[in-house]
């Protein structure tokens, strides 16, 4: 039986704007927090460099240069027959170093113009508020979401963001992956809490204490500005944004059932808990305790995020992992890495490709919180070859591709309210993990390099074709 996508379900893809949009420094944009970040690879982590040396490659200071190319990307997405578009705001683009008094028009004029571009193709934005960056200002003189102070700053940013766009965009993010937060390697990118600090990204150190703390300060962010979207602008959607790392028990020794239980809440649960239930759940406080954290809660920041509940859930999906007790040998991930399964296969990268666990993702989801869900991130970064005439024929990324949509098509079927899917990186783009070009996400071929060369033409994929077709036919075709 074929499946069953409900009618009006979105596809579509999923950007970021530190990874895409390039001009980092053109129209008044201020230095973000990633282009502090030099490229890597899976063998060689990220630097991270205090200043900006002129001598060095920055692969997020040009991106695909989107920011000159908007038109001719949102047409492609559009050719693809996209009717949701993830992208998002970058905070120094509207307030450089996040500080000002008033933002930056010419920041502001930018996204006018793209949410116009997708309003002439019929294409819903779905707009990530904080996407792994802030102004590098920010990380100088508060350590990130280390700070208190960044609360009533990124309301300000949302209040001017929200007034701005309040005819354009109905559907929201805070934070993009806030449960990254919950590990060292997330507060690199998801709560910046790097100041004053130079070197390879897997050498930053925090502490639980400050990663929570930090977490907190974005939920209580969070709830302030869900309360205002709902107070003043009630025709927003507003959700929050989960890295899922779907893990299963490395053997059925209960020590390890529990183990990933265990796993299975601070990874999965404990960020969406507060988000979507609006306090946070039972098992915080032991974890709090055993691992050293005592959290500064002010008077009312309970009730900001109380009044926060998000309306809808969503969550990115790449791959899944083990957790046990004995002995085990990891796989490879950019922020959350579990054990190797037998059962699976793994990507170039080494990220095991699990459609089935996409599946019991959605029923786990849904059972705990029975509002509706988007999957706004899943795909695979691979390497791809341009043959001799232009073609790029990519069979893997289509097979990862109608795997995935199959298994959302079984969920749906189990009842889950499945509303939409972003294919991360439907145009190549610039890795967060490794800051790659040549792991490519994209259905779109963009011509640029590692080593920063590159004429920035696009290029259809086999995988272009492949998406188009289950789209016209809303998941009915193109899935055998
Ligand atoms: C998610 C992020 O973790 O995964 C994206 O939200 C990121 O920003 C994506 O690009 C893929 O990870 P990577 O490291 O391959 O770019």
């Amino acid at each position: 039986m074929a499946v069953v996508f409900p009618e009006g379900f979105y596809w579509g893809g999923a950007t970021a704007a530190n990874q895409f949009e390039g001009a980092w420094d053109v129209d008044g944009r201020g230095p973000s927090v990633d282009d502090h970040f030099m490229g890597g690879s899976v063998e060689k982590p990220r630097e991270i460099t205090l200043d900006i040396d002129p001598n060095k490659l920055y692969p997020n200071h040009d991106g695909i240069d989107f920011y000159h190319h908007y038109k001719e990307d949102i047409a492609l997405f559009a050719e693809m027959g996209f009717n949701m578009f993830r992208m998002s705001i970058s905070w120094s683009r509207i307030y450089p170093t996040g500080m000002e008094d008033e933002p930056n028009e010419a920041g502001l004029a930018f996204y006018d113009k793209v949410f116009d571009e997708l309003a002439k193709y019929g294409i819903e934005p779905l707009v990530t508020l904080s996407h792994y960056e802030m102004p590098y200002a920010l990380v100088e003189k508060y350590n990130g979401w280390e700070s208190r102070e960044l609360i009533a700053l990124f309301e300000k940013y949302c209040a001017t963001v929200f007034e701005r766009y309040k005819d354009k965009v109905t559907y929201w993010l805070t934070f993009n992956e806030i449960n990254c937060g919950t590990s060292a390697m997330g507060a690199l990118f998801e709560t910046s809490m790097i100041q004053g600090f130079e070197g390879p990204a897997s050498k930053v150190v925090v502490t639980p204490q400050q990663c929570y703390q930090a977490l907190h300060h974005q939920f209580v962010a969070s709830g302030r500005v869900v309360r205002l979207a709902h107070e003043k602008y009630p025709q927003f959607k507003m959700g929050n944004m989960d890295c899922f790392i779907l893990s299963y028990p490395a053997t059925c020794d209960p020590a390890d059932v529990l183990a990933n239980l265990k796993e299975m809440d601070r990874m999965n649960w404990y960020c969406s808990d507060v988000q979507v239930r609006g306090a946070y759940p039972y098992y915080a406080k032991r974890y709090w305790r055993e691992n050293g954290i005592e959290l500064k809660v002010e008077d009312g920041d309970m009730q900001d995020i109380a009044d926060g509940k998000v309306d809808f859930y969503t969550f990115s999906y790449y791959m899944s992992g083990t957790v046990g007790t004995h002995e085990v040998e990891m796989m490879q991930g950019n922020m959350a890495m579990g054990g190797k399964n037998p059962y699976l296969e793994a990507t170039d990268w080494g990220w095991q490709i699990d459609p089935t666990g996409l599946r019991v993702a959605l029923n786990e989801i849904y059972a705990r919180y029975e509002i509706p869900l988007m999957v706004v991130e899943n795909g695979m970064g691979a390497f791809d070859t341009v043959e001799e005439d232009g073609s790029i024929h990519d069979p893997y990324r289509i097979d990862y591709l109608k795997r995935h949509v199959k298994a959302m098509g079984e969920a749906i079927d189990d009842g889950v309210d499945l509303i939409g899917y972003t294919w991360w990186g439907p145009i190549d783009l610039v890795s967060a993990g490794t800051g790659e070009m040549r792991k490519r996400y994209g259905f779109i071929y963009v011509d640029k390099h590692d080593d920063g060369t590159g004429t920035y033409e696009r290029r259809r994929k086999d995988s272009f074709f492949a998406y188009q077709k289950i789209i016209k036919s809303n998941g009915a075709e193109g899935l055998e």
